[in-house]
């Protein structure tokens, strides 16, 4: 079976802060997008990644990746994104050859996953699961609110899930991918991640071990915190 994954780097970022779009953010001097492109290509299993850029920059993401050392061994491709993440996803999954039959789809803002997840990833959707995700529990016990009655008011809490079954859900999540070909093409309410669309199709979604270093650089101390992961990694 050949694998390829979708990385989805269309998105501004405005939770980071005022600057460049997030997947261009340099961490220790590199983009974060490269770091995200390598911890995919690391992987053996990994024949082709494809990268979705922002809708007007598919030329200048084209250029970084020529400008970056990448795996021989990997075929890269660069394709215009949309305004969501998921028509960025769609537009990614569009762009996959024939032959290719497993898709993982990592957020470029994950640039530190190590290659052990993406392999047990990859290993549980060869296993026959149409969908897998890598998963960590809560440190932090969540709450359900309703929106304020009025702009200013308190958010009424209406529920505390039990913690100890939430699971916080990472990428690269992985998926057979007529499953996923099927789930984007018959789920049109707007998601957070690929595998709730599946989900919606009364599939099952398997869990598998995520990673503390798979974290998501949303705000600017999650720029700290991965630099800091890198200069241990290089010590
Ligand atoms: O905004 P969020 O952190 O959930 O974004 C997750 C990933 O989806 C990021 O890698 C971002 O670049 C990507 N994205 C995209 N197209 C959009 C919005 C987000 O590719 N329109």
């Amino acid at each position: 079976s050949r694998t390829a994954v979708v990385i989805p780097a269309a998105g501004r970022g405005v939770r980071l802060g005022p600057g460049a779009p997030k997947a261009l953010r340099a961490l220790n001097g590199t983009p974060m997008l490269i770091h995200a492109v390598r911890a995919m290509a690391a992987s053996r299993a990994v024949s082709l990644v494809v990268v979705v850029a922002p809708p007007d920059g598919a030329p200048e993401v084209k250029t970084l990746l020529d400008d970056h050392a990448l795996p021989e061994r990997t075929d890269f491709l660069v394709v215009p994104g949309g305004e969501s993440r998921q028509e960025s996803v769609r537009a990614g999954l569009d762009a996959l050859p024939p032959g290719i039959d497993i898709v993982l789809v990592h957020d470029a803002a994950r640039p530190l996953v190590p290659v052990d997840t993406v392999d047990g990833v990859i290993a549980a959707v060869r296993g026959g699961a149409p969908a897998v995700v890598p998963a960590l529990p809560l440190a932090d016990t969540v709450k359900q609110v309703e929106p304020a009655a009025a702009p200013g008011d308190a958010e009424p809490v209406v529920a505390t899930p039990e913690r100890a079954r939430l699971r916080a859900v990472q990428t690269p999540q992985g998926f057979d991918r007529a499953t996923l070909v099927r789930a984007h093409e018959s789920v049109t309410d707007s998601v957070t991640d690929d595998a709730s669309m599946v989900e919606q199709l009364g599939l099952p979604v398997v869990v598998v071990p995520g990673h503390e270093e798979a974290f998501k650089v949303t705000r600017p101390l999650d720029l700290l915190l991965a630099e800091a992961v890198l200069a241990r990694r290089r010590a």
